[in-house]
């Protein structure tokens, strides 16, 4: 099928790809000038797994092309995703100027029967506005019909996640939409994909054929919006548990391992942290929230959820205090600045958060993350300085802060971190590591929700009652029993 993706972000790119891979012949635009210039230089905006090797083998096969214009893409495909950025407004709603523009632009040039296709997240009942839009600027009613498909990949493992989905929605209140979006689907819910050789690798959990749901477009709308304000949920809701945890002394590993047993609840997405970020969940929520708001209903739920990802980070920034003192004069170690591992994103990235409270508070930070700091650079500029491993980073600080969940950092030699710090204090905001190992390396440990791992006896001479005198004063202050605080 000939498919035009308008929009070539993290969404659009990787949708451009995959269609593509899946034997489409699409053509992507944007309207960032040197964005398109890079891609036509073979250069990938961003950092995603295996979007290298899509981008590459399926332009070479000539599946894959860049349109220099939304009217050419328009004129030449059959099917047009959308998928430029819904950022939130101050006021918390999304920004749907971008939706509007391209949906404008499709408008005066749809010719035959299209389907405009939703993949931007965006409020219910969107899709009757995009549709007036069109015929607003000249598209005859029966010339098109917009459908909502929703994106449900991850940032990190998006490849994987588009063509090994958990399941397709395709919201369509026309039978001729739904059928060009199951022909579009067809390599992956009749499993076509999978038998061949060359085939992205397929994720141990996947059954084996993707499952395709179809409802009507105001469904598919409520899916996406539900589905992230659910996950941000579960995310809140374990982090709050993992504070009781900390406020009584038990460990939220094991509490997660005993919830996470229970298929009605399941283990997925119940990790502590230091709160959700990103461009998704953040945006989302406020939006569903509008949403509710607009429908006359009072949805307080997600104002807890997102009072509660705001106290985490908080809070975190209190363990570290806790943990060091004061923190003006300290330098800190900071690792990770993506808003999560496997990707290079910092939009609305809890780590950027933390580490600006850190500089507030008169701290020296070190950074370092492995695909992230180019973008940070750009919001951190010369208030922190940029190391070239984590490492260097360690370099006499005075603490190691584990800000992101990179596989990269779970690896790392304690032992050489241990020797490169100042103090052996290591403060994890993802529980990437077990309390033994850092036990082990003679390190003194603060995770979320777990207790607190303190070394008999450091061996660091120089700074050993020093930490002994932290440690005391931090075991006074640390559990803080007030969760709404
Ligand atoms: N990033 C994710 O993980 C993710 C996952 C699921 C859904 N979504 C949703 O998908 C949408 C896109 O997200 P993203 O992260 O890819 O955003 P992005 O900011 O990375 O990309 C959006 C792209 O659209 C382009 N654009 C804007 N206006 C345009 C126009 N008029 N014509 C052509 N191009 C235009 C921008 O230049 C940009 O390259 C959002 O609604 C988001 O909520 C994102």
């Amino acid at each position: 099928m000939k498919l035009a993706v308008v929009g070539s972000g993290y969404v659009g790119l990787v949708a451009g790809a995959c269609l593509a891979e899946l034997g489409h012949e699409v053509q992507l635009v944007d309207n960032d000038s040197d964005k398109m210039a890079m891609l036509l230089r073979g250069e990938i905006p961003i950092h995603e797994q295996y979007l290298p090797e899509l981008m590459s083998r399926n332009r070479q096969q000539g599946r894959l092309r860049f349109a220099d214009s939304i009217a050419n893409a328009v004129k030449t495909s059959s099917v047009i995703f959308i998928a430029v950025g819904t950022p939130a407004l101050v006021n918390g709603a999304p920004d749907l100027s971008y939706v509007e523009a391209v949906a404008s632009a499709v408008g005066q040039h749809v010719g035959e029967f299209k389907v405009i296709v939703e993949k931007s997240t965006v409020p219910v009942l969107t899709h009757q506005e995009i549709g007036k839009v069109m015929m607003l600027n000249g598209a005859p009613a029966e010339s098109f019909e917009v459908v909502s498909n929703p994106e449900f990949l991850r940032e990190g493992t998006a490849v994987t996640d588009f063509l090994f989905p958990d399941r397709i929605v395709v919201g369509a209140d026309g039978s001729r939409g739904a059928a060009m979006l199951r022909q579009v689907y067809e390599p992956l819910t009749s499993g076509a994909y999978y038998s061949q050789s060359d085939a992205i690798p397929r994720p141990a959990t996947f059954s084996g054929k993707a499952r395709l749901l179809v409802t009507s477009a105001k469904s598919a709308e409520l899916i996406k919006h539900a589905s992230n304000s659910f996950l941000a949920m579960k995310i809140s809701f374990i982090n709050a548990i993992a504070n009781i945890c900390e406020a009584v002394g038990a460990d939220v590993q094991e509490v997660c391992e005993g919830m996470g047993a229970d298929s009605r609840i399941g283990e997925r997405f119940l990790r502590p942290g230091i709160g959700y970020g990103g461009s998704c969940f953040p945006k989302d929520l406020l939006a569903f929230r509008l949403v509710a708001e607009e429908c006359g209903l009072e949805f307080g739920l997600l104002n807890e959820v997102i009072k509660l990802n705001e106290y985490q980070r908080n809070r975190f920034v209190r363990k570290v205090r806790s943990a060091l003192w004061n923190l003006k004069g300290k330098k800190i170690a900071a690792l990770g600045l993506a808003f999560k591992g496997g990707t290079d994103d910092i939009r609305e990235s809890p780590a950027i958060a933390i580490i600006q409270a850190f500089c507030n508070e008169g701290a020296e930070v070190v950074v370092y993350d492995p695909e992230a700091m180019e973008r940070a650079r750009c919001v951190l500029q010369d208030k922190v300085q940029y190391a070239n491993s984590p490492y260097a980073a360690c370099a006499g600080a005075h603490a190691m802060v584990v800000l992101t969940d990179w596989q990269d950092f779970a690896e790392l030699d304690l032992g050489l971190i241990r020797r490169a710090l100042r103090h052996p204090i290591v403060i994890d905001g993802r529980n990437l590591f077990r309390r033994e190992q850092m036990l082990a390396a003679g390190l003194h440990y603060y995770s979320i929700g777990r207790p607190t791992a303190a070394p008999a006896k450091s061996s660091h001479s120089d700074s050993q009652a020093a930490v002994e005198e932290m440690l005391t004063e931090m075991r006074s202050v640390e559990s803080v029993p007030n969760l709404s605080a």
